[in-house]
């Protein structure tokens, strides 16, 4: 079974997956997920210097918070609005302009200075249609010279194998919640989808099991999506110390510049 992102037919608008979108397992979000150094390296890419940024894909919003906090103009936006409500009642959630959308449908009048999708959000787009539509839609949102940024795991490094219950098994504290044991177990790898379960044991007869699939896209091809895009100029790190990609390195990290905001109408899909 494939859920969330995963699901049926390919489209980038496909509602996100139950680990977003229940409000129990949305709050488990932030103690199973603690704060590491793509945070930094996405503060240090926006700067000083106040501007006007979206966090696409924003989840609890912890980033977005504190670029807000550090005088920056910030949307954070994400279509499961459990997520949502738990980045409004956050510190600095005053200062965020929140709105309930995907990537692919996001449609406001603003346009940024930097467009950041960060956790990886990039994978849940499963295909190259998902893709396209994401990057058009993304960059029309861009202001002229606006950069994008983005993260993809490394398609090399198979991350995905050490996804199995006896490395990722772990017991985490989560306020009001307490204790939840968590672990993760592939399902399922075609191609270049993985799917993989969440598994959530909350009490003995409290157990919850989410499905999510993720699509680890080489990096020629992703260039050539960013191609076709209009950005035929991308900086590539393939860590968050700005080491460059190589086939060791766990991610994929683009910051992308687009030759012209492609300010046309968002296609439909499927
Ligand atoms: C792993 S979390 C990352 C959250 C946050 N960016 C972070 O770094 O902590 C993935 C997020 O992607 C969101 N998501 C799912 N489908 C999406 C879509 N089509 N467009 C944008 N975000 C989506 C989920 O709701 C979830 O909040």
């Amino acid at each position: 079974m494939v859920e969330g992102s995963g699901a049926g037919c390919l489209n980038p608008q496909a509602s996100p997956s139950r680990s977003y979108t229940d409000p129990r397992l949305a709050a488990v979000y932030d103690a199973l997920n603690p704060p590491e150094a793509d945070a930094l390296f996405y503060l240090r890419l926006a700067g000083d210097e106040p501007k006007t940024i979206l966090d696409m894909g924003c989840g609890t919003g912890r980033l977005a918070c504190s670029l807000a906090r550090r005088g920056h103009r910030v949307t954070g936006a994400d279509p499961a609005s459990a997520m949502l409500d738990i980045a409004r009642k956050r510190q600095g959630g005053d200062k965020v302009a929140w709105i309930a959308a995907g990537a692919a449908d996001l449609s406001i009048d603003t346009r940024f200075d930097l467009i950041i999708m960060t956790g990886h959000v990039f994978q849940v787009f499963l295909d190259d249609m998902a893709v396209a539509a994401v990057l058009a839609n993304l960059s029309r949102h861009l202001a002229p010279e606006g950069r994008l940024a983005f993260e993809t795991r490394n398609p090399l490094v198979e991350e995905w194998r050490d996804w199995t219950p006896e490395r990722t098994r772990e017991r985490i504290d989560v306020p009001g919640l307490g204790a939840v044991d968590v672990h993760y177990r592939v399902s399922g790898v075609a191609g270049q989808l993985v799917t993989f379960e969440t598994h959530f044991r909350f009490a003995e007869d409290d157990v919850v099991t989410t499905w999510n699939t993720l699509r680890f896209m080489g990096k020629d091809e992703l260039a050539a999506a960013l191609e076709r895009s209009g950005a035929p100029d991308v900086t590539w790190f393939g860590d968050w110390d700005g080491s460059p990609i190589g086939p060791a390195r766990p991610e994929l990290i683009v910051i992308a510049t687009f030759e012209r905001p492609q300010d046309g109408p968002t296609a439909a899909f499927c």
